[in-house]
């Protein structure tokens, strides 16, 4: 039996044998990174919480949303964090697995680039200098996925070449039929899987619940009973910060992050959020810790001391003092 002629060889500009295969391992990558980013928010008990969880999808949106040229769509994110946060997670996963599969392949990639491009706006909008920013970087690397598509060990590329084979009217509509099959089988079992991950997601500790009774907020311990001589400005009620805990607030003036925590029961500190690598935004402190998302640098989360770079400077500190049942933030030092 003749074997069809292959096209890809056979032009003098065509690219053979390995050249082939050039994108598969950027497509694994961006596939697989995708669902593994969908299904990891899904997983976290934060991510669709709203602006008092200070690792919520939410606050992120508003942390950025004055200096993002996306910031009007940010607000959608801020006012409706649950279908916003779900379309986001469920879209990386719809993404990952249809460029994992080759299915619909293009559309995924454009589906990607989107998500990077908005991701780029918001996020990485503010790391300096530009290509720091691993969005814009994502963004580039859809790309050639946009343009090439996922014509090889693909579904894409098996139907494709099922409809070529197929002569009859009849059997090309067979053809459709099966891929539209594929791409309900395909879409469910990224529902599925996404479901089955959210519901083993955790709940969320409530910023200021439980060991605030003890924190000595009302007892006049450390900094609180007197209330004379409280400077700056009033920023977050003292209960909000229990001992142990953290709160993030805005800066007055700037409307910087800044994280409040009590570390001992009338010890209050006040840490900027500001990475001074290059102006992300630190996570909450875990294990005694701040780490920067995008470069990944460490802060101690007592001092603000750096860890580990690329930030070579302590995060800022501002004044903090307490009167009555609220808490004043001075001056930055
Ligand atoms: S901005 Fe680069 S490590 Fe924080």
């Amino acid at each position: 039996m003749d074997n069809p002629p292959d096209h890809s060889t056979s032009s003098p500009g065509a690219l053979s044998g390995l050249g082939r295969h050039a994108l598969l391992p950027l497509r694994l990558f961006l596939g697989s990174t995708f669902v593994y980013a969908g299904l990891d928010k899904l997983a976290d008990p934060h991510y669709l919480g709203g602006l008092a969880d200070p690792a919520s999808m939410a606050a992120q949106a508003h942390a950025v949303a004055a200096h993002s040229p996306i910031g009007g769509l940010l607000g959608q994110a801020v006012h409706s964090p649950t279908p916003v946060g779900l379309a986001m997670a469920f879209g990386e996963l719809a993404v990952g697995f249809g460029t994992l599969l080759g299915l619909w392949g293009r559309l995924a990639a454009t589906g990607g680039a989107l998500i990077s491009l908005s991701l780029w706006l918001s996020v990485s909008w503010g790391v300096h200098p530009y290509y720091l920013g691993n969005d814009l970087v994502y963004l580039m690397a859809w790309t050639p996925l946009v343009l090439a598509g996922t014509p090889q060990f693909s579904l894409d590329g098996l139907i494709a070449g099922r409809a070529r084979g197929t002569a009859t009217g009849r059997g090309r509509r067979q053809v459709l039929v099966d891929g539209g099959i594929a791409t309900l089988a395909v879409a469910g079992m990224a529902l599925l899987t996404g479901a089955g991950v959210a519901r083993t997601r955790g709940k969320a500790p409530a910023p200021s619940a439980g060991a605030g009774a003890g924190a000595g907020t009302g007892t006049g311990n450390g900094t609180g009973a007197g209330a004379a001589g409280a400077t700056g400005t009033a920023v977050a009620a003292a209960a909000a910060v229990p001992v142990g805990g953290v709160l993030r607030v805005s800066a007055p003036g700037s409307g910087d992050p800044v994280y409040l925590q009590q570390p001992k029961a009338g010890q209050y500190t006040a840490l900027s959020g500001v990475c001074t690598h290059s102006g992300c935004t630190v996570n909450p402190p875990k294990d005694g810790r701040f780490v920067c998302p995008c470069h990944n640098s460490c802060f101690d989360a007592g001092t603000g001391a750096v860890l580990q770079g690329p930030a070579t400077e302590a995060l800022a500190r501002f004044g903090i003092t307490r009167s009555g049942d609220q808490l004043h933030l001075g001056a930055e030092s």
